[in-house]
């Protein structure tokens, strides 16, 4: 059964020099899987709601590279509200979590690592489908 508890804020690596910061994201290292896929969300119309469903075997690491939003996750029983505005930090979304982005500030930048390639088949996209899951 998923608990939110087990969905973690995780520090990135950060290389920080007076030419600026790097900050890494490599399997084993801050992401807690092997990381098949990068997709980013950007140009998000203030009032915007993204997610709204559930993965059945996904791990992902959300980071905000640039602004911030709320990430709601929910594991059916429990809900609690994230806020992400830090890009040394990414939230672990552990399979079998809800999640709903919002409040996104302009300009925000939304970073996922994921641990498979994208499958429809793997999203749970109705509440009540997950609720009975
Ligand atoms: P969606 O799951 O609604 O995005 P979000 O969780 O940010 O609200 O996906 C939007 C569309 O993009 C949908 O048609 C599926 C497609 N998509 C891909 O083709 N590949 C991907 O890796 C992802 C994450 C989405």
């Amino acid at each position: 059964m998923a608990k939110i508890e087990d969905c973690k804020i995780i520090d990135i690596q950060k290389v920080s020099s007076d030419r600026g910061s790097l900050s890494v994201i490599e399997s084993d290292l801050s992401a807690p899987f092997d990381i098949k896929r990068v997709y980013f969300t950007y140009d998000i119309p203030s009032g915007a709601e993204r997610g709204g469903h559930a993965h059945k075997n996904l791990f992902q690491l959300i980071i905000s590279v640039s602004g911030s939003f709320n990430v709601i996750i929910d594991d059916g029983n429990n809900r609690k509200s994230v806020f992400l505005n830090n890009p040394s930090q990414g939230l672990l979304i552990t399979p079998g979590i809800w999640r709903e982005l919002d409040s996104f500030s302009s300009g925000s930048v939304v970073l996922v690592a994921a641990s498979e390639t994208y499958d429809e088949d793997d999203y749970i996209r109705d509440y009540n489908e997950f609720k009975n899951s």
